[in-house]
């Protein structure tokens, strides 16, 4: 039986994941490195700086920048990054989301956001969602990043969930990792690429009939 839902945010909430990939794109071509969609899939789930860390890696340049010099690539990231969430808004939730939340709400499924950013409270706001998730990690107090099963442990905590009792949501490998590694039941979202070790695929969340996986 599962007693409480857990959402990764970008790619599953909302399309924010094709905003990420423009700003990392446009540092990356400031910086002479080209990053591509296929490259971009390893960016997804992981947190701001340690995406910052594997395209310098990728564009053989790990060694040219001081840690204050990457501090300010990843502010200058981010700076666009927010930019380009500045027109979001509840028109901006994935097909399917706004459906299923609700359900979980009728049923009383607590819910809760775990999400590699930072900027996961306002990008809820924007999206006019906030009410539906009784706790949102943040991402500041975590140790380890996905695939690190901590952040959905965490999330499960909070919600008093055991992890047995949880279902995560996720469209990275690496969040669907760290869900298989906390012990939950893995909802994969995909678009075209592939996600391996899911319990079960889905291109939207109002494919899941609710009262079916709560019973998994
Ligand atoms: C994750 C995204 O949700 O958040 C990553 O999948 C992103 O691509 C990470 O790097 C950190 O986000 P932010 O908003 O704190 O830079
Ligand atoms: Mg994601």
């Amino acid at each position: 039986m599962r007693r409480g839902f857990i959402f990764d945010l970008d790619g599953v909430i909302t399309d924010t994941a094709k905003y990420h990939y423009i700003a990392w794109k446009d540092l990356g071509a400031t910086l002479g490195i080209t990053i591509d969609p296929v490259f971009n899939e390893q960016l997804k789930g992981i947190s701001r700086m340690d995406s910052l860390d594997r395209i310098l890696a990728y564009g053989g340049k790990e060694t040219v920048y001081s840690k204050e010099e990457k501090e300010q690539l990843a502010e200058k990231k981010n700076d666009h990054y927010v930019e380009l969430l500045q027109t979001l808004s509840p028109a901006d939730l994935l097909p399917g989301v706004k459906e299923f939340i609700s359900q979980a709400k009728e049923r009383k499924i607590p819910c809760a956001i775990a999400s590699a950013s930072k900027n996961a409270p306002v990008i809820l706001e924007k999206l006019g969602v906030t009410g539906y998730f009784s706790y949102i990690v943040d991402p500041d107090t975590l140790n380890r990043g996905k695939p690190d099963p901590e952040i959905f442990l965490k999330a499960a905590e909070a919600l008093a969930v055991q992890p047995q009792e949880a279902v995560g949501f996720e469209d990275a490998q690496a969040g669907i990792d760290g869900i298989n590694a906390a012990g939950m039941y893995a909802v994969g979202i995909v678009e075209n690429e592939k996600l391996l070790g899911a319990d079960q695929l889905v291109y939207r969340l109002d494919e899941l009939a609710i009262d079916e996986l709560l019973k998994k």
